[in-house]
């Protein structure tokens, strides 16, 4: 018996990366896996099935409405519930990097039309079957460079930081209906090695003020994003989680 088995999942930003790894670590404890993404996740879902569970690739825009419903209607006609949602799609390996003044404005919009507008979106989805169920699971994932204050895109730290907000405001309406919200915040994850490459030392800077001093990796947040999605998690709401490696505090 799995730590979620036959529970709904959906995950967002799913074709690749972080999201990637979480369809995958779910599938292993037993979810059925809905893998939602501007870019097609058929891959993801083979993984999945794979692994001996169930998936569906879906096709969603995070930051459109009409896509989001969707993708909440795929899962429901599908498997007939939604237990949690995992807000993991973002705007993030192809944002502008410099000063400020240099953000595109257009950019500016875009980083939070997908990073906050797209969770709330996303939820909104999914929050009419989860409290026809009187459960439900929302993981909000947000970033350390909010709590470092990185500098050299703030549109992007910004929209993660609103993160933290949606997730206590969420958790303070949804609870009477049985809903948890959670934030799961990573820290630097270079598994893009193209975006890597852009800024090697990056890696080598964060790596050497954290605990564990290693390069972290997807699958490093794994365990925990399990833990806010279980019923190992069930009185935990409103929360922010940091998976650092000891890199900061709080
Ligand atoms: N990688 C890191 O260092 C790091 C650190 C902290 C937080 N995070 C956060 O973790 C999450 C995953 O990061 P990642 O590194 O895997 O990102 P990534 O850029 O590798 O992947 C993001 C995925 O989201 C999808 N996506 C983008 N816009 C979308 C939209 N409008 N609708 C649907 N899907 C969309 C992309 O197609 C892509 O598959 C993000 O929320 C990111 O902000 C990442």
């Amino acid at each position: 018996m799995g730590l979620v088995e036959d529970q709904v999942v959906i995950v967002t930003g799913a074709a690749k990366g972080i999201g990637k790894a979480y369809c995958e670590g779910l599938a292993r404890e037993g979810a059925r896996v809905i893998a939602a993404d501007l870019a097609d996740c058929s891959d993801v879902a083979s993984a999945v099935e794979k692994l001996g569970s169930e998936a569906v690739a879906v096709k969603a825009d995070v930051s459109d409405a009409a896509s989001t419903e969707n993708m909440a209607r795929v899962a429901v006609e599908r498997f007939g519930r939604i237990d949690a949602l995992v807000n993991n799609a973002a705007f993030y390996m192809a944002v502008t990097h410099g000063p400020m003044e240099d953000v595109p404005l257009d950019e500016w919009d875009l980083c939070f039309n997908v990073n906050v507008k797209g969770p709330w979106l996303c939820s909104r989805a999914v929050v009419p079957p989860m409290k026809a169920q009187g459960s439900g699971k929302i993981v909000n994932i947000a970033s350390m460079t909010v709590n470092d204050g990185t500098p050299g895109f703030p549109h992007y730290v910004a929209s993660k930081a609103a993160i933290w907000g949606l997730t206590r405001s969420l958790a303070k309406e949804l609870g009477p209906a049985g809903i948890a919200v959670n934030t799961l915040t990573p820290d630097y994850i270079p598994h893009d090695e193209e975006y890597a490459a852009q800024q090697p030392q990056v890696d080598e800077i964060i790596t050497s003020k954290r605990a564990f001093r290693r390069t972290m990796e997807p699958e490093d947040m794994v365990g925990t994003l399990l833990y806010l999605v279980s019923p190992l998690s069930d009185f935990v709401t409103g929360q922010n989680v940091w998976v650092n490696g000891g890199s900061g505090f709080h």
